[in-house]
C-alpha cells in the first residue's frame, strides 16, 4: 500500500451538500481502511458561521450520510475521526483577504504536524475558482518551497470552450497544471478504469479493437431520477453539458485512445487528449441535424404515481427547451476508427439507472450459417459501468440437433464475484489519488478543452437553429419515440435492464 504523506485538506464551500454527502463519507472509508496518514486534518471553510463542534456534528456525528456506517462503530474510533474536522468562517465573501484563514491553517499545521502539505478542495460554483486561487496565492498559501500544494476543482469546467479556457487560464495564473486536479467522478469508478485494463492487459481484445472488426460502438447513460432540486442549475446546463461533455466523453476517450507507452498520468492523458482531438467536429447544419437529437421528459405516471414533466420541476422555466435527453452520433477521424459510428446517449427519467458500453462486432466476413437476425447473432462486448458491474461477451453457439442453427450465449464476469475485494467509491479513490499526488484519473486542461471543442458546435446549433426539435418523451420511457432513427441498419439502441444479463443466454435445461 502506498504511503500517504501527512497533510491537511481544506474544503471551500464546506457547509454545502457535497461535503456531507460525498467528501466526508469518502474520507471516513479511507480512515476506516487505514489509508489516512498519521497526521491529517480537515479544515472546512465557508460563508456560514459555525464552530468546530457544530461542523463535526453536521458532517460526522449527526450526518445522515454516515449514520449507517458509524452506528455500530466504537465511540473512540469515531471521536478520533470527528476530531480531525475543523471549521473556519470565511466571512461574507470568498473574495477577501485570506490572512485570517492562513493564520488558522498555520496553527493547525503546527498542532497536527501536517508538514505544510495542503490540498484545497473547491466545492463552490466555478465562478469562484479563480478568485479563491488568487486569494490563496496572495496569502502565500500556494507556495511549494515547503510542502506540496494542490487544488481540486469540481465540474462544470466551463460552459463552453471559451469559458473553459478562461477558467483554465485563471487557475493557471496561481497554480501550475501539475498542481491542478479536475475531478470527474466517473473516472473514479472502478469499471471505467477497467476499460483500460480490459483493453491493454489482454491480448484477445486489442487486435479486434478497430475498424476491421468493430461495426459500431454504443454508450448509454440512463438515470431514473429527474432533475430533483437542481432545476435552477440544470435548466442553464442541459444533458449535453451536464453529462456528455465530461463523463461520457471521458469514457469515449478510453475506448478510442491508442495504447499509452506506460501507465503514468502524463502518458495516459496524452493519449486521451489525442483521442478527443480526433473526434470529428460537426460543422455544417445538415450533419448536425442528422447526427444529434435532443429530448425533454414530459409528465407521466410511473408505477401508478404521477410524476412531473421537466417544465413542472422547481427552478425550471415553464417554456424551457433544455434537453434532458441527448443522443449524438459521431465519427473518429483516425486510422483505427475511420468510418465507424459511435452512438452516445444520456438522459434523465429513463426506466432504469444504467451506464454501459456496447462494442458491436462485425458479422463474420463470409456467412456459412445463414441466420437472418444479425442483431441477435453478432458478437457484442458489453462493459457494464453501473449497476451490476461487469463484462459480458455474446457469442454464437450451435443449437444441438440437426442443421446449424446458431443461438447466442453469454460469457460473463461480475465484480460482485470478487467477494474479498473492497471496491472503493469514486470519491474515495479520487481523493486518495490526489492525496498521493497521482493525477491519472483527473482531467487535464487540454482534455477538457478538446471535449468542449467537440461539444460547442452542437450546443450552438441547438441553441440557435429554429429547426431543431426538442422531442418530448414520457418520464419513465427510453426517450423520444423516434430515438432509434439515429441508428441506421436494423440496429436500434440496446435498452438494458438492471442486470447485465437481461435474458438467460442460451442454455438447455434437461
Ligand atoms: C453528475 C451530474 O455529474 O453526475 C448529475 O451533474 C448526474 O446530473 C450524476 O445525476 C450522475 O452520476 P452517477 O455516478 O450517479 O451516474
Amino acid at each position: 500500500m502506498e504511503k500517504t504523506i501527512n497533510q491537511m485538506l481544506i474544503i471551500f464551500g464546506a457547509s454545502g451538500d457535497l461535503t456531507a454527502r460525498k467528501l466526508i463519507p469518502a474520507l471516513y472509508n479511507l480512515y476506516k481502511n487505514k489509508h489516512i496518514p498519521e497526521n491529517f486534518v480537515v479544515l472546512g471553510a465557508s460563508r456560514s458561521a459555525m464552530t468546530d463542534a457544530a461542523f463535526r456534528k453536521k458532517v460526522v456525528q449527526e450526518s445522515k450520510y454516515l449514520q449507517e456506517k458509524i452506528g455500530k462503530e466504537d465511540k473512540d474510533f469515531i471521536k478520533k475521526f470527528s476530531d480531525k474536522m475543523h471549521y473556519e468562517d470565511i466571512g461574507d465573501d470568498y473574495d477577501t483577504d485570506y490572512t485570517k484563514l492562513a493564520k488558522r491553517i498555520k496553527e493547525l499545521n503546527e498542532n497536527a504536524g501536517t508538514d505544510d502539505n495542503f490540498i484545497f478542495y473547491l466545492s463552490t460554483p466555478p465562478s469562484l475558482y479563480e478568485t479563491i486561487a488568487k486569494n490563496l496565492s496572495n496569502a502565500g498559501l500556494t507556495d511549494e518551497k515547503k510542502g506540496c500544494k494542490r487544488i481540486i476543482v469540481e465540474k462544470p469546467f466551463g460552459y463552453s470552450l471559451k469559458t473553459a479556457e478562461e477558467l483554465n487560464n485563471g487557475l493557471q495564473k496561481y497554480f501550475g497544471e501539475s498542481q491542478i486536479y479536475r475531478i470527474d467522478h466517473y473516472l473514479g469508478k472502478e469499471t471505467v478504469q477497467n476499460l483500460l485494463v480490459t483493453r491493454f492487459s489482454n491480448s484477445i481484445f486489442e487486435p479486434l479493437w478497430n475498424r476491421n472488426y468493430i461495426h459500431h460502438v454504443e454508450i448509454t447513460n440512463a438515470e431514473t431520477v429527474g432533475v430533483e432540486k437542481r432545476g435552477g442549475y440544470y435548466d442553464k446546463s442541459g444533458a449535453l453539458r451536464d453529462m456528455f461533455q465530461s463523463h461520457l466523453l471521458q469514457i469515449v476517450s478510453l475506448i478510442v485512445m491508442e495504447p499509452p507507452i506506460n501507465s503514468s498520468a502524463e502518458e495516459i492523458r496524452n493519449e486521451k487528449v489525442k483521442a478527443l482531438k480526433s473526434l470529428r467536429i460537426m460543422k455544417d447544419k445538415e450533419t448536425l441535424f442528422n447526427n444529434t437529437m435532443k429530448g425533454q421528459y414530459v409528465s407521466s405516471t410511473i408505477d401508478g404515481k404521477k410524476v412531473n414533466g421537466y417544465r413542472q420541476e422547481e427552478g425550471v422555466d415553464t417554456k424551457s427547451k433544455t434537453e434532458t435527453y441527448a443522443a449524438i452520433k459521431f465519427f473518429v477521424d483516425n486510422w483505427r476508427w475511420k468510418d465507424i459510428p459511435f452512438y452516445v446517449r444520456t438522459a434523465k427519467r429513463m426506466p432504469t439507472k444504467v451506464t454501459e458500453v456496447v462494442i458491436h462486432f462485425k458479422s463474420p466476413h463470409h456467412a456459412i450459417f445463414t441466420n437472418e437476425d444479425r442483431y441477435n447473432t453478432d458478437n457484442k462486448l458489453i462493459i457494464r459501468i453501473q449497476p451490476d458491474e461487469g463484462i459480458l461477451i455474446k457469442f454464437g453457439v450451435k443449437v444441438p440437433g440437426q442443421g446449424f442453427d446458431v443461438e447466442r450465449a453469454n460469457l460473463d464476469f461480475y465484480y460482485s464475484e470478487l467477494v474479498d475485494t473492497v471496491v472503493m467509491d469514486a470519491y474515495e479513490r479520487l481523493l486518495l489519488d490526489a492525496m498521493q499526488g497521482d493525477a491519472t484519473l483527473y482531467a487535464r486542461a487540454d482534455e477538457v478543452e478538446a471535449a468542449w471543442a467537440f461539444v460547442d458546435p452542437i450546443l450552438e446549433y441547438w441553441a440557435k437553429d429554429k429547426s431543431v426539435n426538442t422531442y418530448g418523451y414520457p418520464a419513465g420511457t427510453w426517450g423520444p419515440k423516434n430515438s432509434d432513427d439515429l441508428i441506421e441498419d436494423s440496429f436500434g439502441w440496446r435498452n438494458p435492464g438492471q442486470h447485465l444479463t437481461d435474458e438467460s443466454g442460451f442454455s438447455i435445461i434437461k
